[in-house]
Formats: C-alpha cells, structure tokens, sequence
C-alpha cells in the first residue's frame, strides 16, 4: 500500500464540520443557554437547536471513527521527539473520548429531564433551571475538559505551522487531486 501524506477527503471534511458544530454547541450551551431563564419564549427554540446539533455531533463522531479504522491513514506526524508525539497520539484519542462523553451527559440531561416531550412536541414546561440534574453538571465538566483539549490541540497545530514550520495543516486541508 502506497504511503499517505494527508488526510483523506471524508476524513478532512469531518474533520471541520465536527470542529464547526462542536464549538458552535459549546459557545451556544455556555455563553446563550445557561445564562436564559426558562420562561424565555425562545430557550426551546436554542435547547431544539442544540440537541440536533448535540446528537449529530454524536453520530458524526461514532461515523468518524469508523472511517477512520477502516480506512488508511497517514503515518502519524512527527515531532522528533517520542514522547511528544505519544502525547499527541493520547490527545487524538481524548478529543474524541471527551466528544463522545460530553454528548452522552447531554443525551442524559435530555432523558431525565424528559426535554423530547417539551422541546419537541411542546408537552409540559421547561424545569425551572437545570442545576438540580447531575446530567447538567457532568455535561458541563465534559464540555470544559473538551474545550480545555481542543485548546491544547489548536496550540499545538500552530506550533508544528509556524515553530517546525513541517506543514502539518495542509494534512488536514483539503486538496484537488
Ligand atoms: C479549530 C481549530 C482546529 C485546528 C487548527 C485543527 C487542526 C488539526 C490538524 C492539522 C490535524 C492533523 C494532525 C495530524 O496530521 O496528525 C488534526 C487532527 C485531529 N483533530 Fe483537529 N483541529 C482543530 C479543531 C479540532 C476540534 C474542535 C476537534 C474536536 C474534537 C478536533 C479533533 C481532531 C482529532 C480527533 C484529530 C486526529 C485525527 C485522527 O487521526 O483521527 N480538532 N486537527
Ligand atoms: C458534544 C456535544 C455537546 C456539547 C459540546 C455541548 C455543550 C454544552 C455546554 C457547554 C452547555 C452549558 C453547560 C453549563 O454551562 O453548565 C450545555 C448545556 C446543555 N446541553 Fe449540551 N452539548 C452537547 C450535546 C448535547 C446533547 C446531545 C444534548 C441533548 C440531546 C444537550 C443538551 C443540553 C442541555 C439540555 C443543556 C442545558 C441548557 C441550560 O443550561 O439551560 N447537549 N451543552
């Protein structure tokens, strides 16, 4: 089998649309969603919004590491230095046991706080707050330790830009041939 030297196309556009939907959901849940009170008449419009983005982070996710072990991939990009590129390799593998986690913790708060009903079908009313759920607070510690990762995965991809300058974003990018 011939060598790889980047990404393949599917795994490039997951790649982004993933990195797209998951801030996106982590800017809307802290910064919109957990600041609205309940009885804001457009909180179920937001929570809809969320929770379709939250769960098509969750498939996309589980169909990403499908492609990803059933295709072949590029060799691991090298720092020169073996315990760093172990680091990176632990870091590939947290950013999507975080993603999966943090999804999961919303598919739960959504469960027990019955929110299918309310959001949408329109049954019942919203919970005052959700601080009460351990779903909310599990969800919103996974979302910090995963925006806490994806930190130290983006300081990382500049490092190897423009410190190593060894091209590494172009891995990721996509390419006409
Ligand atoms: C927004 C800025 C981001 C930049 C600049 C970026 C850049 C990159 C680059 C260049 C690679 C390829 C590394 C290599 O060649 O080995 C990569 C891989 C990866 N990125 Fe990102 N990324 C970003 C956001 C994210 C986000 C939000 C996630 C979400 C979880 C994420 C998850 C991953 C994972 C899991 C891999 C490993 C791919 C694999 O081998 O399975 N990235 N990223
Ligand atoms: C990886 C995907 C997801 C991310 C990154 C994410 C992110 C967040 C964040 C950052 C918060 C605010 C938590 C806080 O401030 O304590 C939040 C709240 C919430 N999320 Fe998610 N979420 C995701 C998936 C989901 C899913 C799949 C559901 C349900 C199906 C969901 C339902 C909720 C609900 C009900 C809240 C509470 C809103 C409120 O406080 O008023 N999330 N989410």
């Amino acid at each position: 089998m011939s060598e790889m030297k980047r990404y393949s196309t599917m795994m490039v556009l997951l790649h982004w649309v993933l990195a797209i939907f998951i801030l996106g959901a982590i800017f809307v849940g802290a910064f919109i969603l957990d600041e609205m009170e309940s009885t804001n008449p457009q909180k179920i419009t937001l929570l809809q919004m969320h929770m379709l983005v939250g769960v098509s982070i969750l498939l996309l996710t589980v169909f990403r590491l499908i492609v990803r072990y059933r295709t072949q991939q590029p060799l691991p990009a090298s720092s020169h230095n073996k315990l760093f590129d172990m680091i990176a390799k632990g870091m590939h593998h947290l950013l999507y046991l975080l993603t999966l986690l943090t999804a999961l913790a919303g598919v739960a708060l959504a469960y027990t706080a019955d929110l299918s009903a309310i959001v949408f079908k329109h049954i019942g009313t919203l919970p005052k707050d959700f601080e009460d759920y351990l779903a909310h607070e599990v969800h919103g510690i996974f979302a910090q330790l995963l925006l806490l990762t994806i930190l130290l995965h983006v300081a990382a991809a500049l490092y190897h830009q423009f410190i190593l300058k060894d091209g590494l974003l172009s891995r990721m990018a996509l390419h006409k041939d």
